[in-house]
């Protein structure tokens, strides 16, 4: 049984999808500044290729699988294979060169900085948004701090519920959120707005 996300996982066939995958990846490489750190997640069918192919292309710099572990994976319903309990984000950064340097690398902590990172789905293991796929808002901040300095701007052009956005918004930094899906806008709408008042508040209080 694979599960059924949304109309925006559906593609007629693995050529098409990749032939997508190639054509926003050039877009990102005009678009973001030289040497900027891009996280994007796949299958772990097409991971692995796709880091290779960006990198033959000359397009992006893979520097590192970031293993997302979910400490509460779904339940294996029919029970003949295993539970999925990670997803695989590629490093990337905006250089063609084989070993190119991120333009900004904030290193955390050395707990921090592995790059398996444990996170149950949703906070709490409660989901906070209606979006299928939400990532931990803490997973994404992370990345966020690490990639980007305070003022800089974050790009999310797959927004879903908004949390890479409202990630950025907590650690200092701008978002850019793009979503195709009304539903979700409206979601992303809601939640930004929550953020930046209780970011409006918390400014205040210190002033009083
Ligand atoms: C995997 S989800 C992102 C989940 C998000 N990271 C979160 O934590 O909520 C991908 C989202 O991208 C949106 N999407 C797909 N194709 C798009 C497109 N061409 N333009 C804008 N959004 C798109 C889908 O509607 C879906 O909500």
């Amino acid at each position: 049984m694979r599960a059924d996300f949304g109309e925006w996982d559906k593609f007629p066939t693995e050529e098409v999808y990749l032939d997508f995958v190639f054509k926003v990846c050039a877009e990102y490489r005009r678009i973001l500044k030289p040497n900027a750190s891009m996280v994007l997640f796949f299958g772990y069918r097409h991971a692995g290729w796709i880091a290779h192919e960006l990198q033959r292309r000359e397009l992006f710099t893979f520097r590192m699988p970031l293993i997302w572990v979910k400490d509460n994976p779904q339940p294996s319903y029919k029970k003949t294979s295993f539970r999925s309990a990670y997803e695989m984000g590629l490093w990337l950064i905006n250089d063609g060169a084989k070993h190119a340097q991120p333009r900004t690398f904030n290193f955390l902590t050395q707990a921090r900085m592995s790059n398996v990172m444990s996170y149950l789905i949703g906070r709490d293991g409660h989901k906070r948004t209606q979006h299928p796929t939400e990532k931990p808002e803490l997973l994404t901040r992370r990345l966020v701090e690490i990639f980007t300095d305070e003022g800089d701007i974050v790009l999310d052009n797959f927004a879903g519920g908004g949390t890479t956005g409202v990630a950025a918004f907590k650690a200092g930094r701008n978002a850019i959120s793009i979503e195709r899906e009304a539903k979700y806008v409206a979601m992303i709408e809601k939640r930004q707005k929550a953020v930046e008042a209780r970011l409006r508040d918390q400014r205040n209080d210190k002033r009083a």
